[in-house]
């Protein structure tokens, strides 16, 4: 048996839901521990894509449970129409979903305040910010909360207290209603989950955003308001740290950001063309343009050592076929000094000058590559440089979207 995390290393978007459906083959359950809505977890089959955003990437194989732990924030607006989308395609969802009893439900007020105030920080406007700020100042209203009609009454009614903006009784009345729909689905996942280990299933827990969006490791203050490092597993699902086997990072072989903040490596407009169309760079949820740059060692180093990262699967390897130089960025340049670790003020990032490593590309298709050996030569040797300078190995490789465009390194 095994409990394994699968963590984004850069500023989300890695790839997530392709590593983790490859990976849940194996699994009993896979859990969602932090972020909500504004995740947006890719999976493609055969022809089909499935955008996932709050229901575990899992739940696309048969026969899987799927938890949404207590360190998710949930709008049950979009948790029912994720659902009513994935049964409509199919998928069958009843007795395979589990969602925490104490997780925080995102209400209407929450998505005006965050596209309100979130535009400095380019924040996705699902309302994630505020609903995490209520959890903290301990007026948050909880799944458990829609299931007793008196404490939702009064604790809506305190929280809009004086708004001549939100009416109180309307949103009181559409929430009890999703409560009732969302009823069967409420369970103690600290109990399953543990119950679950005790009977020594597979477990595998699917981080959403990345380490630079982490609340206490990020990019602060350009970053998301949960913990979205390998630590936000054991709080957001209520599983010990003494629980976990593995932890995997997912690693772009480029970098990519969404919304604002620094990002030394961001290529200038015509490589961002070039890679964003090649890419495919446009958000999952928002279906925003992502900002595109080299591969920056600087901050997956910090990734490999906040999450404590036993290896890494590198995608998109495949995006870099026809470029006949790449750069790897070893370092920050600022004020005479030079940076060869994360620093925790934001100027340095913002005002660097990266230091770079090139390397000769390869300009060959790798698509259709589906064994490691089989890569070209200098595609091996840009993949090596990375596992040496990160001081971490690399686990898979991802040449494509398909399930079947991934192998082991
Ligand atoms: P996540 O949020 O980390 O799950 O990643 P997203 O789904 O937001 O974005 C990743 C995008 O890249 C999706 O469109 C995936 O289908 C696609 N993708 C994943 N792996 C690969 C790969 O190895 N190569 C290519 N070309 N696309 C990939
Ligand atoms: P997945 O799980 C990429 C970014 C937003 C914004 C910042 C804060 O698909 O990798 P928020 O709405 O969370 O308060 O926005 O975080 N962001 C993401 N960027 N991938 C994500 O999720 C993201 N979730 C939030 O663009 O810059
Ligand atoms: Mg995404």
């Amino acid at each position: 048996m095994s409990c394994k995390i699968v963590v984004g290393a850069q500023w989300g978007d890695e790839g997530k839901g392709k590593i983790i459906d490859i990976l849940s083959r194996d699994a009993d359950i896979i859990a969602r521990y932090q972020g909500g809505n504004n995740a947006g977890h890719t999976v493609v089959i055969g022809d089909e894509e499935f955008i996932l955003h709050l229901i575990p990437s899992g739940i696309l194989r048969k026969g899987k449970l799927c938890i949404i732990g207590n360190g998710v924030v949930i709008d049950p607006e979009a948790l029912l129409s994720e659902i009513n989308t994935l049964e409509k395609k199919g998928i069958k969802i009843d007795a395979r979903l589990m969602i925490s009893e104490s997780a925080h439900v995102i209400l209407p007020y929450h998505k005006v305040i965050d596209k309100r105030r979130g535009a400095k920080i380019g924040t996705t406007g699902r309302g994630i910010g505020p609903c995490y700020i209520d959890k903290m100042a301990r007026c948050g209203i909880r799944m458990i909360d829609l299931m007793n009609p008196e404490s939702l009454r009064k604790k809506i009614f305190a929280n809009l207290e004086g708004s001549q903006e939100f009416n109180a009784e309307q949103i009181y009345k559409e929430y009890l209603e999703y409560g009732k729909k969302i009823k069967k689905y409420l369970a103690n996942v600290s109990q399953v989950l543990n119950k679950a280990i005790a009977k020594k299933k597979n477990i595998l827990f699917e981080g959403a955003q990345g380490a630079l969006l982490d609340i206490d490791h990020g990019t602060y203050p350009y970053v998301t308001s949960s913990s979205a490092t390998a630590g936000g597993a054991s709080t957001g699902t209520g599983v010990g740290p003494t629980r976990i086997d593995e932890v995997i990072g997912v690693v772009k072989a480029y970098t990519t950001r969404v919304g604002e903040g620094p990002f030394p490596t961001e290529f200038e407009k015509g490589l961002m063309e070039k890679i964003r169309t090649k890419g495919k760079e446009f958000g999952a949820t928002t279906g925003r343009p992502r900002r595109c740059g080299w591969f920056d060692a600087v901050i997956v180093k910090h990734s490999v050592a906040v999450n404590g990262l036993d290896e890494i699967v590198i995608t998109k390897l495949d995006v870099l076929d026809e470029m006949d130089k790449i750069k790897i960025c070893t370092g920050y340049k600022y004020q005479g000094k030079l940076y060869k670790d994360f620093p925790a003020d934001i100027e340095v990032l913002e005002k660097c000058e990266p230091v770079y490593e090139s390397c000769n590309g390869w300009m060959k298709d790798t698509t259709l590559v589906t064994k490691y050996k089989d890569l070209p030569e200098n595609a091996k040797k840009y993949l090596g440089r990375l596992s040496k300078i990160l001081n971490v190995k690399i686990g898979m490789v991802s040449v494509g979207s398909k399930r079947e465009q991934a192998f082991k390194a």
